[in-house]
């Protein structure tokens, strides 16, 4: 679906591009940031578009020849023209203000007098001078004629038999809408409401076809400032997030506990809480709107920063949730949830987010009691930099720790007892930062992974960065030999991890949906890989060795996979010495003779050459005990 998907939008780019004058900055992500898949009513799915919008900023701004003062209105119109060179006949004005030296016009791009749905543009102006101009105006290849066929009576009744619910008293009317593949259709907009649900939808009926081609969801459930679960720092980016719940995995939201609804960061699956677990993040405005924006410039305790910290713990230990049920943590495997619908296991065992927790400093921690009480996630301020950094602004802090409710409570059946021995407990570790190093990689080229780079140094808190280049990450099995460290052992697991990782992505690609929808693309690395890491750990004996943990992974891919990546895995465990014969954290680098390459058969297989691990790793380490 990828690769179709791509097409989709490349073609439709090539279109859109030919219109736009200047240069679109484009986003690796085109996709999220034009189209949305909703699935709605009776199993209606309805792809949102929305076309690329090209967005220039002029610091004091500029004047052009066509901008010579007028009205708002003429001069917003002129500055549309001037910038992308439409005529003024495909412009209409929508609406306008002005605020003291600024002023804001609004208009969409139309034709035969038919304002299009989705090419808008706006523009900015600050002492009669442009200071900002945003459009996402097209050149239509194909347009539908402006007379429709299907009456209006028709489309009415296409919409509310799609939508379960029943047109309401606004004035339904004529708009184009720009389909992803670039032509434009011609379509009835008509609003439809179903008060026994709450749904209130706009529906755009193609005046041709009568197919229903957009919806638009006028209910949001509810949004959140925060740092998307595929970024871990703060100078990656925040963005405000629309109903990120996953209903499989969610069915009431975040925020309803199965007896009631919050207006605050609890719910079902956590509660996110500083001191008290009544010291809660309320809403910032009705229907589950928490965008309190973090100002990292400032200390992380004032009120708006740690609203904005429970906000982002709240967001990203939902996310996981859902994720992670996906894959199979779900209540009968022990999860943490409040209420549990019946679906097995044992409730009342939510996760209790304890944010700029008063216990400590520069850590972070997670106790994982057995299934039917609540594991504890403890989250401290790092005191490494002034201002202040928060452990709850970095999202591969709190994935690590989430990540040990997981293995604890899904090795050896929910007890929590079964990641206890040195070389489990070690391993407990690495699965924590291999599950945010998944979390983080983008696309299908493996990205080399650094755990807590912002609230600690750029080097990160591990002694190497997570890598396929050995040079870069020497850590080998044998390295296990003599070190009772648990978070370093974890690091040599989470290096045999990311490799498996690589080598999934490198062979399968790179689903965009791994997150929401697993089955999408099942044969993808990255679902492959976290479909294997979890449903090793429900297969893997109490406290697994090393060589255990690889078996389970072998395991796991034959029951689901009938074997097929089972070279792939033994080749990468076999590179960092945990090969056939590999025991007591002695190096073997030996595979199967069936996953032997032709040109190695009969020989011996050559031992890859590794660099071995400098001697002052230990002292060089600094993150040990962290996490
Ligand atoms: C923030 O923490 C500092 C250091 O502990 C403390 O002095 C200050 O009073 C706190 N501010 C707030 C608003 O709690
Ligand atoms: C993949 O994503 C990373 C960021 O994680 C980016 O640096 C890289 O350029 C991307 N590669 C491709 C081929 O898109």
């Amino acid at each position: 679906m990828v690769a179709f998907n791509r097409f989709f939008s490349a073609v439709f780019l090539a279109v859109a591009y030919a219109s736009v004058s200047q240069a679109v900055p484009f986003e690796q992500d085109v996709k999220h940031a034009t189209h949305r898949v909703r699935e709605i009513g009776r199993g209606l799915k309805v792809e949102v578009f929305h076309p690329p919008t090209s967005y220039s900023t002029f610091g004091d701004g500029i004047s052009g020849p066509l901008l010579k003062g007028g009205d708002l209105k003429s001069q917003t119109i002129a500055a549309v023209r001037e910038r992308i060179g439409v005529d003024e006949a495909s412009i209409t004005f929508k609406s306008g203000y002005s605020q003291s030296s600024e002023s804001f016009g609004y208009v969409k791009q139309q034709h035969n007098d038919i304002p299009f749905a989705n090419a808008v543009a706006n523009v900015a102006f600050k002492d009669n001078k442009l200071v900002a101009f945003g459009s996402s105006f097209v050149k239509p290849k194909k347009i539908a004629s402006s007379t429709p066929i299907i009456s209006l009576d028709k489309a009415i009744s296409i919409a509310e038999n799609a939508l379960e619910g029943k047109r309401n008293e606004h004035p339904a009317g004529l708009e184009y809408y720009v389909t992803p593949g670039g032509s434009v259709v011609l379509t009835h907009v008509v609003q439809v409401q179903n008060e026994a649900t709450d749904a209130w939808f706009e529906a755009f009926v193609d005046a041709h076809s009568g197919d229903v081609v957009s919806v638009t969801d006028f209910v949001a459930d509810a949004s959140y400032h925060v740092l998307p679960i595929n970024k871990m720092v703060i100078p990656e980016g925040l963005e405000t997030i629309v109903d990120p719940q996953i209903t499989t995995a969610s069915p009431n939201g975040w925020h309803n506990d199965g007896s009631s609804e919050s207006d605050s960061t609890t719910g079902n699956n956590v509660v996110a809480y500083k001191g008290s677990q009544s010291s809660l993040t309320k809403e910032s405005s009705e229907g589950h709107v928490y965008t309190y924006v973090v100002d990292p410039d400032t200390e992380p305790n004032t009120t708006n920063n740690l609203d904005a910290a429970r906000t982002n713990a709240f967001y990203v230990s939902n996310m996981i949730h859902d994720i992670t049920y996906l894959y199979g943590f779900t209540e009968a495997a022990y999860n943490f949830q409040n209420t549990n619908f019946d679906k097995g296991g044992k409730a009342e065992d939510k996760v209790l987010m304890s944010v700029q927790d008063s216990s400590g400093t520069n850590n972070a921690n997670f106790a994982t009691p057995p299934d039917g009480q609540s594991g504890r996630c403890r989250m401290y301020l790092w005191t490494m930099t002034t201002p202040r950094r928060d452990g709850s602004f970095e999202n591969d802090i709190i994935a690590h720790e989430l990540t040990h409710g997981l293995t604890n409570r899904m090795t050896g059946g929910g007890t929590g007892r079964c990641l206890q021995t040195t070389e489990a407990g070690g391993m407990g570790e690495g699965w924590s930062d291999a599950f945010a190093d998944w979390l983080w990689q983008k696309n299908g080229t493996i990205q080399d992974y650094k755990l807590g780079w912002y609230v600690y140094k750029p080097e990160g808190i591990r002694a190497y960065p997570y890598s396929t280049d050995p040079a870069v990450n020497p850590l080998k099995y044998s390295n296990v030999k003599g070190n009772y460290a648990v978070h370093s052992i974890g690091t040599v697991w989470a290096n045999m991890l990311h490799n498996v990782h690589a080598a999934l992505l490198a062979d399968h690609g790179y689903s965009e949906t791994a997150f929401t929808n697993p089955d999408a693309q099942a044969d993808a690395g990255n679902v492959v890989f976290m479909r294997l890491f979890i449903d090793a750990l429900a297969i893997q004996p109490c406290n697994p060795t090393f060589v255990n943990a690889r078996d389970a992974w072998l395991q796991a891919d034959v029951n689901r996979y009938e074997g097929t990546h089972k070279c792939l895995i033994w080749k990468v465990f076999a590179s960092k010495g945990l090969g056939a014969n590999a025991d007591k954290f002695v190096d073997n680098f030996d595979v199967p003779t069936e996953c032997k390459d032709s040109a190695e058969e009969g020989g011996e297989p050559e031992e890859p050459e590794i660099p071995e691990v400098p001697e002052e790793e230990e002292t060089i380490s600094p993150g040990e005990g962290w996490l």
